[in-house]
């Protein structure tokens, strides 16, 4: 993962230039939140998946970086007063604190913008069908039918009561959808037949959801020190979650459930799907 991080480091850094114009302010609220460490998951998903099917990894570094903008931009935008209004992301105050309110909406729908823009580029693909295919699959996921819609799911659950399958359902939105095309880009990008795309569906199914679980138990139990990031906001807004509705340890066990159950969908692709099965692993046992 961090080899992974290195290198889509480097080319994020070289996409979000820092520029000698009057509104540079936009540029250095980019590059605050886009260049403040995180671990980078979805780009090392984008890589795993891509290495599995031979996929020049220049191609795939481009839509590593695409996803992470994208999870950046939603990243600055739910920390605002509107929305969980969190004051730390990734170790350091967040987008809207360092600077101000504005400049940060600005700068989430610029790298919202600009991810669409890097996966249009030839650079990312030869083959301008399979662009259109990383683009529309990434509208999907990021969009209304995606994250989107699970980020203003996730803000009426502060105010609904929720079973398990609501819940289930306000997750694969909120943070699934990006997961999954994070696993299925290197497959298009391989041009893959839609069997394989559907095993890696499949395992991201069930990594993303377990990825969000552990994320509500370290929002519940996790220090701001560790995590880098404000904590026990869940709670104070009385957000339905799993941890919420299944309690810590409940939440703990079906989180190492989905994660085992992920790993399995990827058993079919022997050692080259090893460093993923793994991923599942570090998911739930990640401490931030
Ligand atoms: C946090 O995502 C937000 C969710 C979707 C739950 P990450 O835990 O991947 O955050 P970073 O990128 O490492 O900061
Ligand atoms: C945010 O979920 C998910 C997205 C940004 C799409 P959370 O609100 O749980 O994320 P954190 O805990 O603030 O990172
Ligand atoms: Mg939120
Ligand atoms: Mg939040
Ligand atoms: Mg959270």
């Amino acid at each position: 993962m961090a080899e992974a991080a290195g290198k889509v480091n480097e080319l994020l850094n070289a996409l979000i230039p820092r520029i000698d114009v009057p509104e540079n302010r936009l540029y250095d609220a980019m590059r605050y939140s886009a260049m403040a460490g995180g671990k980078r998951l979805r780009p090392f998903l984008v890589m795993q998946g891509a290495a599995m099917f031979n996929v020049a990894e220049s191609c795939a570094l481009r839509a590593a970086a695409a996803v992470e903008m994208i999870h950046t931009y939603s990243l600055i935008h739910d920390d605002l007063p509107a929305m969980d209004n969190s004051d730390l992301r990734r170790g350091k105050p967040t987008c809207h604190k360092q600077f101000d309110e504005a400049t940060a909406i600005l700068a989430g729908d610029s790298l919202l913008t600009q991810a669409f823009g890097v996966l249009a580029d030839p650079k990312t693909h030869g083959d301008p069908q399979v662009r259109c295919d990383l683009i529309a699959t990434l509208a999907h996921s990021a969009g209304p039918l995606g994250m989107c819609g699970g980020q203003q799911f996730d803000l009426m659950a502060e105010k609904m009561k929720l079973d398990i399958g609501a819940i289930t359902r306000l997750q694969r939105l909120k943070t699934g959808e990006l997961i999954a095309w994070s696993c299925e880009a290197g497959a298009i990008l391989g041009k893959q037949p839609p069997e394989i795309r559907h095993k890696l569906q499949a395992y991201a199914h069930d990594l993303g959801l377990a990825f969000q679980i552990a994320d509500d138990l370290l929002d519940a139990e996790g220090s701001e020190e560790e995590v880098g990031k404000s904590v026990g906001r869940d709670a104070e807004a009385g957000k339905a979650t799993f941890v919420s509705i299944l309690g810590l340890e409940r939440a703990r066990s079906q989180a190492a459930a989905l994660a085992d159950q992920a790993a399995k969908h990827l058993e079919v692709f022997g050692e080259k799907g090893k460093l993923l099965r793994d991923v599942a692993r570090f998911v739930v046992e990640r401490r931030t």
